[in-house]
């Protein structure tokens, strides 16, 4: 047995697509297990630029079962759209999977996003605007709409006519806005529900399956650690667990057929929406970063905020997760800084401290204890060897893996598979 939980060790936007379709390679089955189409991933196979945000990255090989397990909250417009789209371009989504336990994200859940950010005006989350804070709020509410009901017209329509009722009140009484016609979306969702239908199944027995034939199993978390709905930087965190706890949850896999977490981080950090970031930048050097990394959102299109590598975040990443290994993405991005500087600890009301306060106050006023190294100026994207990348970017991971205590297994600079360095073998 194999089985790998690859998840983000920071706020998300680590690169984590890229790892998962790095390792998917050696993968039989690659599985999604929270979040939605929040998440979005941007994969690069030769010239071809693929962007993902329900679907596992694992598609783009031919052969690889592909599952989206019960805990991800599906947007059937979405996902209907975005398996077209790989039809067209001939990638065969055959061994698509998806959960009949997994929630839907249905068109009033991102009209209630909008709208609760709007009411919640400067104190807003900055969410993605898909819906998915109130879809998990239906299904932690025991009112929400599961792919197994889309799929039989008569529930489907049963709980379209219930659910509507009380949503269409609180929208026209309480929100001012326009109500959902239960017909229109019946009409609608029972045709995103002949497409899904012959792709859907209990994908938990299936894993269970897999398992014991001794398939090779990664389990892909979307988002991040501090965007965790328990263990983020709360309020300003998603619906669901990014964890690794979260994988088991969300596919009905048990803990004890987990072997391995691999928490995946870039370089540096960035963050998209509001709330703390200890190690942000606001200089000259962000907006560099910024730039050399493309750094604006899949999903959204927004400018990311960019600090400097946050090891007090990496340490609790791992704590959190039971990290076996990093994997550092973006190393290239730093090429060229004349320093480069990761936070160690905060200075919180004149003491360092080592962990992530609770309170959000706590976490604004915590300053940055920063230690500094030399940068380099190669184009470690055009090294074929990690052994001989310049002395201080091996120097920087190594201190890296001092700092986390966790060993670093691979490094990836840049967006092609070739540029992905092994130092210990996943698989
Ligand atoms: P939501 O998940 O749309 O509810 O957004 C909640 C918070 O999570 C916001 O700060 C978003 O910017 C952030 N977020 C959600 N998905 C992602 C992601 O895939 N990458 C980075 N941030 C995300």
């Amino acid at each position: 047995m194999s089985t790998v939980v690859l998840i983000g060790s920071q706020w998300g936007d680590e690169g984590k697509g890229k790892v998962t379709d790095f390792l998917a390679e050696k993968a039989d089955v690659v599985v999604r297990y929270q979040g939605g189409t929040n998440a979005g991933h941007t994969l690069t196979v030769g010239d071809e630029v693929f962007k993902l945000h329900l679907i596992p990255s694992g598609i783009l090989y031919p052969g690889k079962r592909c599952i989206i397990g019960n805990g991800v909250v599906l947007d059937a417009a979405a996902l209907t759209k975005e398996m077209a789209g790989l039809q067209e371009r001939n990638i065969d989504i055959s061994q698509l999977r998806i959960s009949d336990r997994a929630h839907v994200v249905m068109p009033y859940h991102k009209r209630f996003d909008e709208l609760d950010e709007e009411q919640r005006g400067k104190g807003k989350i900055g969410t993605t605007l898909r819906g998915i804070g109130p879809a998990y709020m239906d299904k932690v509410h025991r009112t929400g709409m599961r792919v197994a009901d889309l799929l039989d017209e008569q529930e489907l329509r049963g709980k379209l006519t219930l659910l509507l009722e009380g949503k269409n009140l609180l929208l026209t009484k309480v929100y001012d806005a326009e109500p959902f016609d239960a017909d229109l979306l019946f009409e609608e969702y029972r045709k995103y529900a002949d497409i899904l239908r012959p792709y859907v199944t209990d994908t938990s027995l299936l894993l269970d399956e897999e398992i014991r034939s001794g398939s090779k199993i990664l389990f892909e978390g979307a988002q991040g650690t501090m965007l965790d709905l328990d263990h983020g930087t709360y309020p300003f965190v998603t619906s669901s667990s990014p964890t690794a706890g979260g994988a088991c949850m969300g596919t009905g896999v048990g803990p004890t057929r987990i072997n391995h977490v691999l928490g995946v981080a870039k370089a540096y950090t960035t963050r998209v929406g509001d709330g703390p970031f200890p190690s942000e930048l606001h200089d000259e050097t962000g907006d560099r970063i910024r730039e050399i990394g493309r750094e604006y959102g899949t999903t959204t299109g927004r400018p990311r905020r960019i600090g400097w590598l946050d090891a007090v975040v990496l340490r609790y990443a791992s704590r959190i997760n039971g990290l076996s290994y990093l994997a550092l993405t973006l190393l290239d991005v730093l090429t060229g800084q004349e320093t480069i500087k990761i936070c160690t600890a905060y200075r919180y009301k004149g003491e360092t401290i080592q962990h992530v306060p609770a309170m959000l106050g706590a976490l604004e006023e915590c300053e940055p204890v920063f230690e500094e190294f030399p940068g380099w100026q190669e184009d470690l994207a055009k090294i074929d060897r990690f052994e001989d990348f310049p002395a201080a970017a091996k120097n920087y991971v190594r201190r890296v893996a001092e700092l986390t205590e966790v060993p670093v297994a691979l490094v990836s600079v840049g967006p092609k598979r070739k540029q992905t360095k092994i130092l210990h073998d996943i698989f």
